[in-house]
């Protein structure tokens, strides 16, 4: 159990340490945190967990699911929406993002009420950044007129692959007419289009991968994402007890580079904290404030984290249960050493900015980390850490993050484990 808990990387504090929580406690820190904390940043994260089919590489808490349940799932999202806004009357949201499963999934009316209805209960600053995600398959003309009059200024198109033989064995619907004609339409009516692929997917082979990537490279998206197919126990792939061999891991880092270095090619450069990209504000503005910023965001509902800066960070029960039991919560009570754990984890992937830290923790890096870096520097260095001005980034073909989570954080944090898992 720890050492699975250790290998995990996009986490921290794990799930683990999180004990439950009653929604009026929650209520109470996000009241008290409004008073106290003028300039931080607060966004809006709206989690919509159904999709058409599940399919079978996707590692998401996201269900496959029919028109009552998700009729039923809105209604409770609006209940949470009207609890929680009252406390931001006074405060500017500074960014929206709609995520899943698939948000787009919602019929027209359903979405139209539905975005107008968050309108209504909370404030945005001017030009508010809206970051929607969307399936291909569930776009229509019609829908993207209804995300474009809410002023959805990015659409992420989840592509993943266009191949019909992988598409149908991973269990998923994709019509490629349907695709560019939407892809067009997309960017005659929203800012920006982002599009996601991930390398190896079963029967994906090197020529077909090369192929599609050329087809969505001619669709002149804004940014693209590549991501490596990751077999973890969440995917049916992986519940049904397929292998995942060195031979597949080799093609999937084939891919990879592939991909990376053609799309480079197209003059697309690698942008702080996100991917690919000619245009810094294409970015997903809620994750680069989340990371750059530790701003602090609202996260409603299904599986949505929310975090209050220096306070809290919490998520609905229902992750670790069924999705119908969304009545409860369970949280982390964040010391001002976790904040700041969390904040170099995710920020030495594209590099720690030391005058950005002092503003947000009024202390000093190098004094705060001082043991973790000599460590660091007697045992990787030159190979590990890299300096450049005024910032600090890890070089991770070097080093991995369970090396560097074991040097900085863990030791309090595998105590804690250790403790909650053993009694
Ligand atoms: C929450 S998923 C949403 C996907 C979206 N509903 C769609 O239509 O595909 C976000 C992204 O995670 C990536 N992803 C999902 N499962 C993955 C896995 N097992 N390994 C790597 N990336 C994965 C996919 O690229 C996907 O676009
Ligand atoms: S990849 Fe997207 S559509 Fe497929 S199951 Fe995962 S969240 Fe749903």
């Amino acid at each position: 159990m720890i050492t699975k808990i250790l290998s995990r990387d996009n986490m921290y504090p794990p799930i683990e340490l999180y004990n439950t929580i009653l929604r009026q406690d929650i209520y109470n820190y996000w009241k008290d945190y409004i008073q106290e904390w003028i300039n931080n940043k607060i966004w809006l994260y709206i989690h919509i967990p159904f999709c058409k089919t599940k399919c079978d590489f996707c590692h998401c808490n996201s269900f496959a699911s029919n028109v009552r349940e998700i009729k039923t799932y809105i209604n409770n999202l609006e209940n949470e929406v009207s609890f929680f806004s009252p406390i931001f009357t006074n405060r500017k949201i500074s960014n929206i993002y709609f995520w899943g499963g698939t948000p787009s999934i919602l019929e027209n009316e359903e979405l139209d009420n539905f975005l107008n209805f968050v309108y209504s209960k909370f404030n945005f600053v001017d030009n508010v950044p809206f970051c929607f995600e969307a399936m291909p398959e569930t776009l229509t003309e019609s829908k993207i007129d209804i995300l474009q009059k809410y002023w959805v200024s990015r659409l992420s198109l989840w592509i993943q692959t266009l191949d019909e033989n992988v598409l149908k064995n991973i269990n998923r619907i994709q019509d490629l007419e349907n695709l560019i004609k939407i892809v067009k339409y997309i960017k005659q009516k929203i800012k920006y289009l982002n599009v996601d692929l991930v390398c190896w997917l079963e029967w994906e082979t090197i020529d077909s991968f090369k192929y599609w990537l050329e087809i969505v490279l001619d669709m002149n998206p804004d940014i693209i994402h590549v991501y490596r197919f990751n077999p973890s126990e969440t995917t049916n792939f992986s519940k049904v007890w397929k292998m995942y061999s060195n031979n597949n891991k080799s093609i999937r880092e084939q891919m990879y580079q592939y991909a990376v270095n053609r799309i480079k090619e197209t003059w697309r450069k690698k942008l702080k904290n996100d991917d690919y990209w000619f245009s810094l504000d294409a970015r997903n503005i809620s994750i680069v404030d989340r990371i750059e910023n530790a701003s602090s965001n609202l996260g409603i509902w299904f599986s949505a984290r929310s975090n209050i800066f220096w306070k809290l960070s919490y998520v609905n029960s229902a992750v670790i249960e069924k999705w119908k039991s969304l009545d409860s919560y369970i949280g982390y009570y964040y010391s001002q050493n976790d904040e700041k754990n969390r904040y170099v984890l995710q920020n030495f992937i594209d590099g720690i900015s030391l005058k950005k830290y002092k503003d947000l923790f009024s202390s000093d890096f190098i004094k705060d980390y001082s043991k973790s870096l000599k460590f660091l520097i007697d045992n990787y260095w030159k190979d590990s850490i890299i300096i450049n001005n005024d910032e600090i980034k890890i070089n991770f073909e070097k080093l991995t993050n369970t090396i560097l989570n074991s040097v900085f954080f863990w030791k309090d944090i595998l105590e804690k484990l250790k403790f909650n898992i053993f009694t």
